[in-house]
């Protein structure tokens, strides 16, 4: 991932310019991340099915409806630190660090693991990019900001996960 999109001049924030290049590579991933699970809740909010339809239903469309959020904030975020936000199928298919399983319409419990699979990831990544930037960086806005981000992962996991339980 080059620096090609960096803006110049670029915003004076008191972070290098190598700093903003690693902000930037680490949140572009992430967006990817993020718009594959978004798109992966769109997917089986249509096409779940079983006895807790409607439970597995509503609560996808609660979770692609917050991930609409995240996804806006990282994006613009992005642009704070003087970078374009790749906006693409394509870019997001290439930068991602999740997988999708096209053409497949698994059952009910194999969705939820999925997605549980899949946030739970997530929170892992983010747990090494705050690690990353807290010893390259060192910028508390960003770290907190994905700190927020693992605390809505754990809650969008945990409520997924508590249908596998009996
Ligand atoms: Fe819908």
């Amino acid at each position: 991932m080059g620096n090609s999109t960096l803006t110049q001049p670029g915003p004076n924030l008191g972070i290098s310019q190598t700093g903003r290049i690693e902000l930037n590579t680490t949140l572009k991933v992430l967006l990817a991340d993020e718009f594959v699970l978004y798109t992966k809740l769109r997917n089986y909010h249509w096409n779940v099915r079983g006895p807790n339809f409607i439970a597995l239903h509503r609560l996808m469309e609660e979770q692609y409806t917050e991930l609409a959020e995240i996804i806006d904030d990282v994006a613009e975020r992005i642009r704070q630190y003087g970078e374009f936000a790749p906006g693409t199928l394509e870019e997001f298919k290439q930068l991602t660090r999740l997988n999708e399983q096209p053409g497949e319409y698994p059952d009910w419990r194999t969705m939820v693991a999925n997605l549980v699979a899949d946030h739970e990831s997530l929170i892992r990544s983010l747990r090494e990019d705050i690690e990353n930037i807290d010893e390259d960086v060192d910028d508390d806005a960003v770290e907190s900001f994905l700190s927020d981000l693992i605390d809505r992962h754990q809650k969008m996991a945990w409520m997924l996960r508590m249908h596998l339980e009996e």
